[in-house]
This record gives structure tokens, C-alpha cells and sequence, in this order.
């Protein structure tokens, strides 16, 4: 450890130094392209490191999975006759970090990696019933089903876990022709990484 830290301050001495050379030479001609290839090959510190595989991880990734992404969303109004293969658009956002989801479209794109959580639900009444799944880039993952024959708004939720990168996309979809939301208030998207 202490062998490591001995050469990454040994590193940053010299980076500094570099970065000197630059500030007090740079009308004078020792300053050469190879010089300039050094620096630009070695950014940082951190890179440097990372580069000799003292650190496993590059700082920037390790930063940006700290910053949050989450979002949750519910419906505007009540439907009937949505028919299977229909995207269901969650218009009305209650919060949206990061902005990953898509209040028009109903998609949410990860603005950053990881591994997320997602839950949903939809309400229906009497003899109502709707079929839905969580796509994941255009493949079907899990299935929500909910099917009433109680006069009561009864709520059906099922929750995901699925690890996604950078720009992929999620949504809700119905899988049922003739589907219906009942209560538009309590049927919602939520999500957030983990
Ligand atoms: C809902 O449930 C009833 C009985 O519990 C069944 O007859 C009906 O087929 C179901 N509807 C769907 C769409 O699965
Ligand atoms: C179901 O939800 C709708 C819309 O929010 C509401 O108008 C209706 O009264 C609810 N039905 C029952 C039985 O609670």
C-alpha cells in the first residue's frame, strides 16, 4: 500500500512538475511533441493509476453511480379498450432525476448504468382486467397481471430488478387486448438505481 501511494505521489510530483514546465517554458523550445504525448497519455493521476492497475475502478465511473437517478410517474386519466402491444404512457411526473423518463413517450432511458429497480401498478374495477410486462430494450421481462371481478379498485403491482447500460430503454407495455386502468391515480412507474 504504502509502495503504491509512493508512486502515485510520485506521479502526481511529476505531473505537476510537467504542468510547471509548460507554464514557465512554453516560450522556450525544450518544450517538445514528446513532452506533449507524455501529458496527453497520462491525464491525471487517478488515470495513471488506473492504467498500471493500482486502482481497479476509474474514478469518473465511480462518481457518476453515486449520482441518483430515479423517477415516478402516474397516469392522467382512465382507459379502456388499450390493446395489447400498446405502450403505456405514465404523463404525470412526480419526480424525474436525472430526466431518464419520458413523460410523452412513456420510455425511460438510463441516463447512466447500473442496476435498477422498477415497479409499476394498475387499478382496475368489476369485471375490468389488464395484462402488462416491463420491456427492456424490446424484450418482455415480467409480467403483471390483474384481473377483478370486485367492484373495488384493486391494485396490481409487480417489481423488477434488471441491470442496464448507458441509453437503454424501458418501458410498460400491455400484453392484453381490451385491457383496461380504472384508477388512473393509483396506477404508476417508478424506478430508480440501485
Ligand atoms: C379473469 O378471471 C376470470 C375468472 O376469475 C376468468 O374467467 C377470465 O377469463 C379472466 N380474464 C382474463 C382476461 O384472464
Ligand atoms: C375507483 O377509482 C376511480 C378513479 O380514481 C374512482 O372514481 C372510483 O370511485 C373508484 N372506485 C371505487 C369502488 O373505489
Amino acid at each position: 500500500m504504502f509502495f503504491v501511494r509512493m508512486l502515485t505521489s510520485t506521479f502526481v510530483t511529476l505531473l505537476i512538475l510537467l504542468g510547471t514546465q509548460e507554464l514557465f517554458c512554453s516560450k522556450v523550445t525544450t518544450r517538445t511533441n514528446n513532452w506533449r504525448n507524455f501529458r496527453d497519455d497520462y491525464l491525471s493521476a487517478s488515470q495513471t493509476c488506473y492504467t498500471l492497475g493500482f486502482t481497479k475502478e476509474r474514478r469518473e465511473n465511480s462518481l457518476k453511480a453515486k449520482e441518483i437517478i430515479a423517477f415516478d410517474a402516474s397516469f392522467s386519466s382512465s382507459m379502456t379498450k388499450i390493446k395489447s402491444g400498446q405502450r403505456l404512457v405514465f404523463a404525470l411526473v412526480d419526480e424525474n432525476i436525472n430526466h431518464g423518463y419520458n413523460a410523452r413517450t412513456g420510455v425511460f432511458t438510463a441516463p447512466g448504468s447500473g442496476v435498477f429497480v422498477f415497479q409499476w401498478s394498475t387499478v382496475v374495477t368489476g369485471t375490468h382486467y389488464i395484462q402488462t410486462v416491463i420491456v427492456v430494450n424490446g424484450k418482455k421481462r415480467a409480467l403483471n397481471e390483474c384481473n377483478t371481478t370486485r367492484a373495488n379498485n384493486d391494485s396490481c403491482t409487480r417489481m423488477a430488478v434488471v441491470r442496464l447500460a448507458v441509453g437503454d430503454k424501458v418501458w410498460i407495455e400491455c400484453v392484453k387486448d381490451n385491457s383496461a386502468i380504472n384508477d388512473y391515480k393509483s396506477s404508476a412507474f417508478t424506478g430508480f438505481r440501485l
